[in-house]
């Protein structure tokens, strides 16, 4: 399995075009926001992992993230022109895909909890059909929105509707086999002229390939597409770190405790930031 982490797209600008950074390398806390997806696919088990940004932002990207090999994993970069939507990664992204099932994480999204890593491997192990996340939104007309009939299964599912006969959003991290390649070549633009992740859904869902699994009230998914949204993210890791002493979304932190990189390795790698509490955590975790 590999993965794909979109941090381009439409929703990354936070500032006018021409003086702006991606939102993906500002800090969520106590480090850059692509660190809470990044370690999403991490503890998943996937490795092999290629970022998507924007044309002038990708040298920001790889000199913050480099190839990988301080992770223990293989980083690759792509980047896309325009961006034309979700769906869009995976047209960039084919020569990357080959014959391989794929995780794409949206660049913006946190996802944490209890049972969280094992629920992601489950479905990183799949080699055919997709595997998507439901999370119950208070507003719903926000999001790719899960219908559900009276059996429960998923029966459509609708990006931004204006009702709200479900709550039953779709998280920005998707699981899917190789096909996802020639089902995105097939799609046209949507209203807002975007090539839809809910319509690559919609077609899984439609060839009965399609497994949504329902996160329950212990899993936080937190989508970091607005100024509110992200301090109310940095709010959330600062209270949780501050209260157990441990780290959320820390890449050396689960790259050390996957057996990626060694004791060694961690402790270089927290020595470069020994001045700072982030390198002092890392720090102890080798000496604790
Ligand atoms: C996108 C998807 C939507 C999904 C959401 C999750 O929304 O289109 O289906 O629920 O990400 O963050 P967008 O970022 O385009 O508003």
């Amino acid at each position: 399995m590999k993965g794909i982490i979109l941090a381009g797209g439409l929703g990354t600008r936070l500032y006018p075009a021409t003086h702006s950074i991606s939102k993906q390398l500002l800090p969520i806390y106590d480090k850059p926001m692509i660190y809470y997806p990044l370690c999403t696919l991490l503890l998943a088990g996937i490795s092999d992992i290629l970022i998507i940004t924007t044309p002038h932002e990708q040298p920001l990207f790889q000199r913050l993230l480099q190839d990988g090999s301080q992770f223990g994993i293989h980083l690759s970069y792509t980047i896309q022109t325009h961006p034309e939507g979700i769906a869009q990664a995976f047209l960039l992204s084919e020569a990357f895909i080959q014959h391989s099932s794929v995780c794409l994480v949206l660049g913006d999204n946190i996802v944490y909890g209890d049972g969280l890593s094992q629920k992601l491997q489950e479905a990183a192990k799949q080699t055919s059909g997709a595997t998507i996340f439901g999370y119950a939104v208070s507003d719903p007309t926000r999001y790719g929105i899960i219908y559900f009939d009276k059996t429960n299964h998923p029966s459509h599912i609708i990006e931004k509707p204006t009702d709200s006969l479900s709550n039953y959003a779709v998280i920005g991290l998707y699981f899917y086999d190789y096909h996802v390649v020639d089902i995105a070549k097939q799609l046209q633009p949507s209203a807002r002229g975007e090539l839809e992740i809910t319509d690559i859904n919609n077609y899984y869902l439609g060839v009965n390939q399609l497994r949504v699994e329902k996160l329950g009230r212990g899993i936080a998914w937190l989508d970091m597409g607005t100024h509110q949204s992200m301090l109310e993210a940095a709010n959330f890791i600062h209270v949780l770190e501050q209260r157990q002493g441990l780290k959320i979304g820390s890449p050396e932190e689960i790259a050390w405790r996957m057996g990626l990189i060694s004791s060694e390795q961690l402790e270089k790698l927290a020595t470069l930031q020994c001045k700072n509490s982030y390198g002092e955590y890392l720090l102890n975790l080798i000496t604790s």
